[in-house]
């Protein structure tokens, strides 16, 4: 799950969200908002994984973060809800402060 995760996540979120999951992509710059950090230990508590399928569902309306509910199947976007809820077990906190 969380490789697929990881795959997906290459593919479609890194231009924003960052290599490293950080909210640092290489689009994230000319953005007016910042993408969200998934190092932020908030993205593992067990209440974050609705909000992050959510998000992915039906993107965040008014900001760039783009609705992938058409886009990808159901099963894929919970593959990427378990990867952004596992980052922050494996990348040390990195502030979104640029
Ligand atoms: C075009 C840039 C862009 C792309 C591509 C993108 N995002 Fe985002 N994303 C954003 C921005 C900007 C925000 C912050 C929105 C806000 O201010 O609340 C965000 C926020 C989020 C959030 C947090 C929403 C919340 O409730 O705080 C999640 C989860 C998320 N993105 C997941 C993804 C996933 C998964 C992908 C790939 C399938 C992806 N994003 C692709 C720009 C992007």
């Amino acid at each position: 799950m969380r490789a697929r995760g990881a795959e997906l996540y290459r593919e479609n979120c890194v231009l924003c969200h960052g290599e490293n999951a950080d909210g640092r992509g290489a689009r994230s710059m000319g953005l007016d908002r910042t993408p969200a950090n998934f190092t932020d230990p908030l993205w593992s508590q067990p209440e974050s994984a609705a909000r992050a399928f959510q998000a992915i569902t039906k993107g965040v309306p008014g900001t760039p973060m783009p609705a992938w509910g058409t886009a990808l199947s159901t099963d894929d976007r919970w593959a990427l809800v378990a990867f952004i809820t596992s980052v922050s077990e494996r990348t040390p906190a990195n502030p979104t402060k640029r």
